[in-house]
C-alpha cells in the first residue's frame, strides 16, 4: 500500500503495521478500573444484542474519541462469586473474541500493578511494558520451561513514549496477588519493573493473532515495600484508575490516524 512500511511479526508474518490507525481495543480486567475511562470518553455500553454469547458476563463499552473508534471491553463478574473476573483466562478469551469481532489496530491492555521501588516504581505511576513474561509457569523441561516463561516484546513505541513523557519497564504476570519465594525468583529473572496478573495473557493473544499491543499500568501497591499488598492495593485503586483515564485519551490521540510504525 502507498506510504505504508511492511511490517513483519515474530513469526515473519506481515502485520498491518502501515495502516494509519482507526480503531483501538482497549482491554481491562477490572469494572474499576474502567470505569473513570470510559465517562472520560463518554462511551457508551452496547444494547442488546451485544457481540458475545448472551450467556456470559463481558461487557463492551463503545464510541469514538476525535474520529477514533473506541472499544472497552471488561470480562464482568464471576458468573457464581459476583467479582471481576481478573486472571490469565478470562482475558484470553475476551481478548481473541474482541480481536475476532472488532479487528483492532491496536490494543491497549491497560489496568493496575505492582511495582519494584528498587527498579523506580511509585504509587500512581502509569507505567508502558516493553516486554511481557510470566512468573507462574514452571515447566522445568527442556524448551518448556522458556514456553512457560513465555517472554514477549511489546510492540515498539519510542515516539509516543518521548512525547508523552511515559515510564517504560518490563511486566511480568501471574495469576496471584500475592507472591511466593518462587514467584519472586522468576519476577527478578523476568526483570520485572511491574507484576500483574493479565498482560502476557493478552500479548499471547494479540501476538498469536499479529496485533499490535500497549500495555498501560498503573501502579496500586510497593511489592518490594512494607505495607500490605491488599491494603495498599485496595486503598490505591481509585487513584491508579483516575490515572489511567488521565493518561489513556492523550494515547489515543497520539495514536489517532498515525501509523504502527510510526509509534
Ligand atoms: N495488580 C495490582 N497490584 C498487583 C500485584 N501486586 N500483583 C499482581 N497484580 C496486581
Amino acid at each position: 500500500m502507498e506510504g505504508t512500511q511492511e511490517v513483519k511479526d515474530g513469526a515473519g508474518r506481515e502485520s498491518s503495521a502501515g495502516d494509519a490507525i482507526s480503531t483501538v481495543l482497549l482491554v481491562f480486567a477490572m469494572q474499576a478500573e474502567a470505569m473513570p475511562l470510559v465517562q472520560t470518553l463518554n462511551l457508551t455500553e452496547d444494547d442488546e444484542p451485544s457481540i458475545f454469547p448472551k450467556a456470559l458476563p463481558w461487557k463492551k463499552y463503545s464510541g469514538t474519541h476525535e474520529g477514533l473508534t473506541v472499544h472497552v471491553v471488561v470480562p464482568g463478574k464471576d458468573l457464581k462469586l459476583g467479582v471481576d473476573s481478573v486472571g490469565t483466562v478470562p482475558v484470553s478469551m475476551l481478548t481473541y473474541a474482541s480481536i475476532v469481532s472488532l479487528h483492532p489496530d491496536l490494543i491497549i491492555n491497560a489496568g493496575t500493578a505492582g511495582g519494584f521501588r528498587a527498579k523506580g516504581a511509585a504509587i500512581g505511576d502509569v507505567f508502558v511494558a516493553t516486554q511481557f513474561a510470566n512468573h507462574d509457569r514452571r515447566i522445568p523441561v527442556p524448551v518448556f520451561d522458556e514456553y512457560g516463561i513465555g517472554t514477549l516484546a511489546a510492540t515498539p513505541i519510542p515516539n509516543l513514549v518521548k512525547a508523552l513523557e511515559l515510564k517504560e519497564g518490563k511486566l511480568s504476570t501471574g495469576n496471584s496477588l500475592d507472591m511466593t519465594p518462587q514467584d519472586e525468583e522468576i519476577i527478578k529473572a523476568n526483570d520485572a519493573t511491574i507484576k500483574d496478573m493479565e498482560g502476557a495473557a493478552v500479548a499471547y493473544v494479540a501476538n498469536l493473532l499479529a496485533v499490535p499491543l500497549i500495555a498501560m499500568k498503573a501502579v496500586t501497591d510497593i511489592v518490594d515495600g512494607d505495607k500490605p499488598t491488599v491494603e495498599e492495593f485496595l486503598g490505591n485503586m481509585s487513584r491508579a484508575a483516575a490515572a489511567l483515564s488521565a493518561t489513556i485519551p492523550r494515547v489515543l490521540e497520539y495514536v489517532n490516524a498515525k501509523s504502527i510504525s510510526n509509534l
